[in-house]
């Protein structure tokens, strides 16, 4: 196994990803950062080099972070921030996971604001080596012209009245084209700025790796003409299933087969449709769907950006708030799935707290946390019951144990949930009832995955094994939910008693110099 080492240069840049010039925080100059892969096994260190005259962290989404808790980028529970002008180095191994991730800020809301880029895990075993040939990645995303700080000041706010932020557009890659009509201050605004493009040749077969990395939306993604096969969901292999469009949630990835097989005499749309459903009301300067152009490079009469003309949508009708239907897709390699020792339900509802901002409760309580010693981490370690402002806190002694996670969304959105350094199995999800029916539970061959939604006005099960030593994170991926400024975390500490607190520093000021050390009882 090899050592991969990486250097990001966090530093604010004016960029126009849609035409519209606003400020970007951006890792290494450009949006989004650049995408790291890596073989399954190998040990992989990344420099993070702070100037962005503020705090941050990185979090590599999905990560099981086995032996290294500490390395999974969540500011005040796993590390300190890490102060601006200061460098950080990620220093953990994947041995025992493959597949599509992502990496992003986990600070406040700085992912909104750019720092979002893809990791792939190669595992040189996929059996589904051989059924293409190249690969492509596609990052989707909503976006906002205004930085992400005004806009959960104006979300947290009595005003707001819990209605979120509405995105200004959507992008592939990190392009798209604005009508600048629609923009405020025209001067920062070029018309048709381009889209993203890719380029296919004729029989060829290609692995898509497609990543929501969204503040707040989801979507559903197609190519016209094109039909897919999804072989993949959060680093897990599926069997394969044949789709044309795939609804995609915050936080979540799919791997999807295609070959180029139609006539390279047309250029095609890439599609991501805003979920209609899911929108706020006032959306009506936004283009709901969000396109990029695929080109065949041996077709005689297309130029590469020429914008589709032949090009058909499938259908669009179908569209709502939920995923995909969990029950269609089929692990690749069906597991056993354990009966549950525990079950705990979660009570998902919206309300004003004593200030009149309208928050995220979980089972009574909203975490607002404490940037001083009040933290997670230190006081998971200490002993204490003072979870930064009533924060939601499960600790397992037992390796041995399957927790269930029951759900309940009185909220009339969906959620997409994300745990740290796990995945879980989706047992079932619905809205008919507010309560699960759980003899309808899929305890038989359900899909694992770290990242799942919760329907509106509905419930959720999934089941996984608090097996990884550590404090982890569970939270709604929203960004006005993100890092708990709305939702508070689940955090899970197995073994807590053999938890070791390890200071070499002052809090505010060392990043990183706060560790701790798990003994292997
Ligand atoms: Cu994608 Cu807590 O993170």
């Amino acid at each position: 196994h090899k050592t991969r080492e990486f250097d990001l240069y966090l530093s604010k840049v004016e960029l126009s990803p849609d035409g519209y010039q606003r400020k970007i925080w951006s890792m290494n100059g450009s949006y989004p950062g650049p995408t790291i892969e890596v073989d399954k096994g190998d040990r992989v260190l990344i420099h993070v080099h702070n100037n962005l005259e503020e705090p941050t962290s990185i979090h590599v989404h999905g990560l099981y972070q086995r032996g290294t808790p500490w390395m999974d980028g969540v500011p005040f529970q796993t590390q300190c921030p890490i102060p601006n002008n200061y460098t950080f180095t990620y220093d953990f191994v994947v041995p025992d996971q493959s597949g599509t991730y992502w990496y992003h800020s986990h600070y406040i809301s700085q992912y909104v604001d750019g720092m979002v880029a893809a990791f792939i895990i190669h595992d040189p075993e996929d059996p589904y080596l051989n059924d293409y040939d190249e690969e492509l990645i596609v990052l989707i995303t909503d976006w906002y012209h205004d930085e992400s700080s005004i806009l959960l000041n104006r979300y947290l706010s009595p005003a707001s009245q819990g209605n979120e932020p509405v995105p200004n557009n959507g992008l592939i890659n990190g392009k798209n084209n604005y009508n600048c009509e629609w923009a405020p201050n025209k001067s920062k605004c070029i018309e048709k700025s381009g889209y993203s493009k890719f380029t296919f040749e004729t029989n060829k077969r290609y692995r898509i790796r497609i990543i929501n990395t969204s503040g707040f939306s989801a979507f559903t993604f197609s190519i016209d003409d094109h039909e897919m096969e999804i072989i993949e969901v959060d680093g897990s292999l599926t069997r394969k299933l044949k789709v044309n469009r795939l609804p995609i949630h915050v936080g979540q990835r799919y791997s999807v087969l295609v070959t180029a097989n139609v006539s390279p005499e047309s250029n095609y749309w890439m599609r991501a449709n805003f979920h209609k459903d899911c929108l706020p009301e006032n959306t009506k300067h936004l283009t709901r769907t969000v396109k990029a152009i695929i080109h065949y490079k041996d077709s005689l009469s297309q130029q590469p950006d020429s914008e589709p003309v032949y090009s058909r949508s499938w259908d669009d009708n179908v569209d709502g708030c939920v995923d995909l239907d969990a029950k269609l897709l089929k692990p690749y390699n069906l597991e056993k799935i354990p009966d549950a020792t525990r079950k705990i339900v979660l009570n998902i509802e919206f309300k004003e707290d004593e200030n009149g901002i309208e928050r995220a409760f979980v089972n009574g309580s909203s975490f607002v946390p404490n940037l001083k010693a009040n933290n997670t981490l230190h006081n998971v370690i200490s002993g204490s019951h003072e979870f930064g402002r009533n924060q939601n806190v499960f600790i397992y002694n037992n390796t041995q144990e399957v927790v269930d996670l029951v759900f309940i969304n009185t909220d009339d959105g969906e959620h997409p949930f994300h745990l740290h350094g796990h995945k879980f199995w989706v047992l079932g999800w619905g809205n008919e009832t507010m309560f699960p029916d759980y003899s309808k539970l899929n305890t038989i061959d359900a899909i694992q995955r770290d990242t799942s939604t919760i329907p509106p006005n509905g419930w959720s099960v999934i089941r996984f094994k608090p097996n990884n030593p550590g404090v982890f994170a569970c939270h709604c991926h929203m960004e006005c939910s993100i890092n708990n400024i709305r939702t508070p975390g689940l955090w899970l500490t197995p073994k807590k008693s053999s938890l070791h607190a390890r200071f070499t520093g002052n809090w505010e000021v060392n990043a990183g110099l706060f560790n701790y050390e798990i003994d292997d009882e």
